[in-house]
């Protein structure tokens, strides 16, 4: 890495919050064969080279392991070179130097840090001879015209301000930690343009952009120096119509901008915002809402997987879990995009991760995380609740550890590529070693942290837990829900030392412990909808049938509703069609009342919610505590409809082979699904006709398709069946 004969510099003084910009100086001369430009640094980075911004990579270096992992980029720049030439870079907090949320307290030493860049211009002439020029005293630095930003914080502007420069100072810092670009890019994505533009009943004027998104803004304006611009942003607006940004906690999700003279654009350069309305709360004389328009931002991926259904309400479902998945696939898998989290909930990862392999080809993205899942791995086996870890933060428990088995074998299994669970296979295996070192049961995870059933609706009728944190985790039985994660674990250690040809007969032996031990434990205490759920799903009743009986007696007894929370509910329309309640699955998918899929849809929902009712029915919401409008872990239905809804399924790693066995619904008229694998594109969609059923069938390889319980199985090609 060229980088490496590079020093870090910063700023002498480091007391102002102001973002600090580099510049380097440099001239050239001809004819040149390649320039690249190494960098990376403490915060989030824009580098401009002439005026031009170089490459494409928004809030780059990305979110990495940081103290252990920090990504370079390498980007080609013969074409921005010049006879003179000014390279500038902005260094902002990014996710390095995280402006602590309050309530996360200031843990973080990394937020003391100053703002510091590592770079290096390396230029190759015709000749064969090469110019390096590395980040060392002859930089200068100023204050930037960015008075103020951060992931949580968004970002003040003042374009009048004049730059002094002044010597950059070197400074000591780890070099070892950098590594090469793992993760897809950040790119700016759509343009989407305001929809209307109102005042609300308080008076305030308010732009919808038509759709909750994850990114940033871009203005373009005639205006006079010293005019501001100040806008707000807000996910939903509130029961009287007005803007509500209650739900962002203590994110201060606002760009303010003083003008410069003339004609001026700008966007946001080293934040981000999630949004679907924006309030300008000051603007100079003249601008309207032709002058602004919000810009799409997520990692780069290629779509893989494409619902559509006869049903609007379901297609705008379908069209909320993509948005989702887009929203919170920025660097790392977050839990929301929008308040003071954006974290890398383990547990709300592997919720959402089949869903995310079928509709996007997510393998550098996930490449890239589970690197960071490794790094951050406690010595002694435990998974950050978290990936990257925060200081502050602690393990995550069942269903959020087990991210570390869970999410390379779902990979494994959509995309085919042994190195996922290879890489990963110390990793599971250390955290199941971990498991017996703090259980209180030999065979079983007790006694230990969880977040339960996160959020499960299990409460009985009239029963008021004493802490409102105990009241989000449901009504599930902590030990089942561990105990359950970790049988599943050892299973999926068991798949993948076989596949690996290692020696798993210690594990096979484990896993019968702990069936055996399970059902002991809480095989007749199965009271809640997730406590069978994950019973069934994780293969540890011993009467399924009668268990998966009793899930579908529970859920019409309560009125046709699901209770369960983030751990269950991925699993549970699975579950029942697995044992023959396909209705119930359907009517659970397509139920429009609160809880239900189609509930947030009737609400108007663009994203999908963390709770089902993040809007009550009245109108008012779930407190601002905890009420994100752009989570995806019950965005994971999507599993379901692509996996039996229209039966699509690997029968080997990667859809090497296929199995596709539809399971259609008189209830909808018609649905598809399209789904682009390593061997060539799936389709499988339903239509009820005057004759019955029409099914259109397309594999790329052998498949077994299964019709009216009627296998056969078949090469590559299209099928069709009835009429
Ligand atoms: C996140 C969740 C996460 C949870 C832990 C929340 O604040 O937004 O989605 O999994 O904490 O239970």
């Amino acid at each position: 890495m060229l980088i490496e004969n590079s020093k870090w510099i910063r700023k002498k003084d480091t007391s102002s919050t102001i973002v600090p910009i580099f510049r380097k100086r440099f001239k050239n001369c001809w004819p040149v064969k390649s320039a690249t430009l190494e960098i990376t640094c403490d915060g989030v980075y824009e580098a401009v080279l002439n005026g031009k911004r170089v490459g494409e990579f928004i809030l780059a270096p990305g979110w990495t392991e940081y103290s252990k992992r920090l990504q370079v980029q390498s980007y080609d720049i013969t074409g921005l070179l010049s006879d003179v030439n000014t390279l500038d870079v902005v260094v902002g907090n990014g996710w390095f130097r995280r402006t602590n949320a309050p309530w996360t307290g200031t843990q973080n030493p990394d937020e003391f840090l100053p703002a510091m860049l590592i770079a290096a211009v390396h230029i190759i002439y015709e000749d064969g001879t090469e110019k390096l020029i590395p980040t060392d005293e002859s930089w200068q630095v100023s204050e930037s015209k960015i008075l103020l930003s951060g992931i949580f914080i968004g970002e003040d502007v003042d374009m009048t301000k004049e730059l002094v420069f002044e010597q950059a100072e070197v400074t000591d810092y780890p070099k070892d930690i950098l590594i090469f670009q793992e993760g897809p890019e950040v790119h700016e994505q759509e343009r989407i343009y305001p929809r209307s533009s109102f005042r609300t009943p308080k008076n305030e004027w308010v732009l919808d952009f038509g759709q909750n998104l994850t990114g940033y803004m871009y203005f373009e304006m005639d205006a006079h120096a010293g005019e501001r611009l100040s806008l707000s942003t807000a996910e939903v607006l509130d029961r009287e119509g007005n803007f509500y940004t209650g739900n962002y906690r203590s994110a201060r999700s606002q760009l303010h901008y003083i003008c410069c003279e003339g004609h001026q654009c700008y966007k946001a350069k080293l934040t981000f915002f999630g949004f679907r309305y924006l309030r300008i709360d000051e603007a100079p004389e003249g601008f309207s809402a032709d002058n602004i328009h919000a810009i799409v931002l997520h990692s780069e991926m290629t779509r893989t997987g494409w619902l559509t259904s006869s049903d609007p309400m379901l297609n705008q479902l379908f069209s909320n879990i993509l948005w989702s998945q887009k929203g919170n696939y920025l660097d790392i898998p977050t839990d929301c995009p929008q308040r003071d989290e954006r974290y890398g909930w383990t547990g709300d990862g592997q919720i959402f991760c089949k869903a995310g392999t079928y509709q996007y080809d997510v393998r550098k993205f996930f490449k890239k995380w589970l690197a960071d899942m490794k790094a951050a791995q406690h010595e002694n086996g435990w998974i950050p609740e978290v990936i990257p870890s925060l200081t502050a933060y602690k393990p995550g428990g069942a269903g959020w550890s087990d991210a570390v088995t869970i999410i390379p074998w779902q990979l494994y299994e959509t995309f085919g590529e042994i190195s996922f669970i290879s890489d990963m296979y110390e990793p599971m295996k250390k955290w199941l070693a971990y498991i017996p070192t703090v259980s209180t049961t030999p065979d079983l995870f007790t006694g230990c942290w969880t977040y339960g059933d996160w959020l499960a609706l299990d409460w009985p009728e009239g029963y008021v837990p004493e802490n409102i944190e105990l009241s989000k985790r449901g009504y599930s039985n902590d030990d089942l829900v561990c105990s359950a994660f970790y049988a599943n674990s050892v299973s999926i250690v068991i798949k993948v030392g076989k596949i690996l040809g290692q020696d798993v007969t210690e594990y096979e032996e484990l896993h019968n412990r702990i069936r055996k031990a399970y059902w002991k434990a809480f095989g007749d205490k199965l009271n809640t909808q997730t406590e069978k759920v994950l019973t069934l799903h994780f293969g540890l009743a011993e009467n399924p049938q009668t268990v998966a009986d009793a899930l579908a007696e529970q859920v019409k007894e309560c009125g046709m509703k699901l209770q369960t929370g983030l751990v269950g509910t991925p699993y549970l329309l699975h579950e029942l069609s697995r044992y023959g309640y396909y209705d119930i699955a359907w009517s659970l998918l397509l139920r429009k009342e609160y809880p239900g899929w189609l509930y947030s849809v009737s609400k108007g929902a663009t994203t999908v919610w963390e709770h089902w009712d993040g809007i009550k029915p009245d109108g008012t919401f779930w407190d601002d505590d905890m009420n994100s409008y752009n989570h995806y872990a019950y965005a994971s239905v999507a599993d379901w409809v692509f996996g039996v809804a229209c039966g699509i399924k690997p029968a080997a790693p990667g859809f090497a082979k296929v199995r596709i066995e539809p399971h259609p619904d008189e209830r909808l008229n018609s649905l598809g699904a399209k789904l682009d694998t390593a061997h060539g594109r799936i389709l499988s969609s339903w239509k009820y006709t005057e004759n019955g059923i029409r099914y259109e069938i397309e594999t790329p390889t052998e498949t077994e398709i299964v019709i009216g319980g009627v296998s056969r199985t078949v090469e590559k090609g299209k099928y069709i069946f009835g009429e």
